[in-house]
């Protein structure tokens, strides 16, 4: 019996994607494969990509520019919650999958389709986001995933795609399994399979090599409102813009390469390259602003969350309530992060060198400073040492009383 009668594959040109077309339909007896390829500034030509779905057996091929909400809706967030997974890895590809599920689900939905489908495999963590999304956001669709069930190798899922007329890749075959977006590109297999090598100059695209990069430094402002970027050296700029500025002048410098060996969702661990430039940058430049204007104890929860909304947004989480609850919280806590950071980009550094804020500075210079104008009450201190160290100084006591053991 079919599987499904009319499936809607997100679709990206590459061989698994392009072979899920005429598996899905000879294999599981589908009747009508639709194919959706999402634009996300990743710089692919999409008119080839949406042609080729055709020949490889699509009813219809649809391609969407979701950039501008991709930056809005998602990479902004990102920037105001310092989403960093496991302290470093800025969520790039993680951040595209919910929105690539929700504008799924909408086609198969306008479409009366029965089913979606992925092309992932069984051991990424795109698989894991993909599914869950579109079990929180569509219960009804069935969800077909052909490349997690076949058991093909990749030299056998070629030649099933030549069977069905689908060309082999004609490029030199590169070892790498990439990913891009505008917000950056992961790299991993191939010699990067072993972790103590290390990774070719050939693999990045976005940054500058350190030996490349200009041997003088630049200074480059960020303008935060509301904990958003939203000018760059004093020059206003659209999400979408500020990202591709942030990108160009952090990526010349050389800045924003990450080598990390990290923890997938399934279990495994694996070694990444990631190459986000702009991210990183601007969420360098946003945490040193929170420094300045967020009070120390929503500072410290705010970290706290921020490594929970990492962990859900990587483990596919995004649509569920832990990050809705989260986000009240961030978005509460970023009505007061306004104000500017200049940080120097050198050889691979973004180092921070100022940040100011009109309206929301809690710094106090009269309170800080060791010069004459200090308001500090140097003498209020003591009482509060009395109180602050009595719970140590009466345990010290009875350890006297009573020896090491109690
Ligand atoms: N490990 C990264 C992540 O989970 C990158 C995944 C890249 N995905 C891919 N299909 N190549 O977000």
């Amino acid at each position: 019996m079919a599987r499904a009668n009319k499936v809607v594959l997100a679709y990206s040109g590459g061989v698994d994607t392009s072979v899920c077309i005429p598996y899905l339909k000879n294999e599981w007896g589908v009747a009508e494969v639709i194919t959706f390829a999402a634009d996300l500034g990743q710089g692919d030509e999409l008119e080839p990509i949406r042609q080729k779905a055709l020949d490889s057996g699509a009813s219809k091929s649809i391609v969407d520019d979701l950039i501008e909400p991709f930056i809005s809706e998602f990479a902004f967030p990102a920037i105001r919650a310092n989403g960093l997974y496991e302290g470093r890895y800025p969520l790039s590809t993680a951040l595209a999958r919910p929105l690539i599920a929700r504008r799924l689900v909408e086609i198969a939905r306008e479409l009366g389709a029965d089913a979606v489908a992925h092309g992932c495999t069984g051991k990424g963590n795109d698989q894991v986001r993909f599914d869950v999304a579109i079990g929180a956001l569509a219960p009804e669709l069935k969800v077909l995933t052909p490349a997690r069930e076949w058991g093909m190798s990749r030299e056998e899922t070629i030649a099933y795609g030549e069977r069905c007329g689908i060309p082999a890749p004609v490029s030199k075959k590169s070892p790498y399994s990439i990913d891009l977006n505008l917000l950056g590109r992961s790299i991993e297999a191939g010699p990067l399979e072993d972790p103590d090598v290390e990774p070719p100059e050939e693999v990045f695209a976005m940054t500058s090599s350190i030996e490349a990069a200009p041997v003088n430094p630049e200074i480059v402002e960020i303008t935060f409102e509301q904990g958003n970027p939203v000018a760059i050296n004093g020059i206003a700029l659209d999400p979408v813009s500020v990202i591709r500025k942030a990108n160009a002048l952090a990526g010349n410098h050389g800045f924003g390469r990450l080598d990390m060996v990290e923890n997938r969702v399934v279990g495994i661990k694996s070694r990444e390259i990631y190459e986000t430039p702009g991210l990183l940058l601007l969420i360098r430049a946003h945490q040193e602003l929170e420094s300045l204007t967020l009070a120390a104890d929503v500072l410290r929860t705010k970290r706290q969350l921020e490594s929970q909304w990492a962990d859900l947004v990587y483990q596919g989480l995004w649509y569920g309530p832990l990050k809705e609850a989260i986000d009240a919280f961030i978005n509460c806590s970023q009505r007061t992060v306004n104000g500017k950071v200049r940080l120097k980009l050198h050889r691979g550094n973004a180092i921070v060198v100022g940040r100011s804020s009109s309206n929301n500075s809690l710094y106090v210079p009269d309170m800080a400073t060791y010069g004459g104008e200090d308001q500090f009450d140097h003498r209020a201190a003591e009482g509060f040492i009395y109180v602050w160290g009595l719970p140590i100084r009466l345990w010290a006591a009875a350890q006297r009383r009573n020896g090491p053991r109690g």
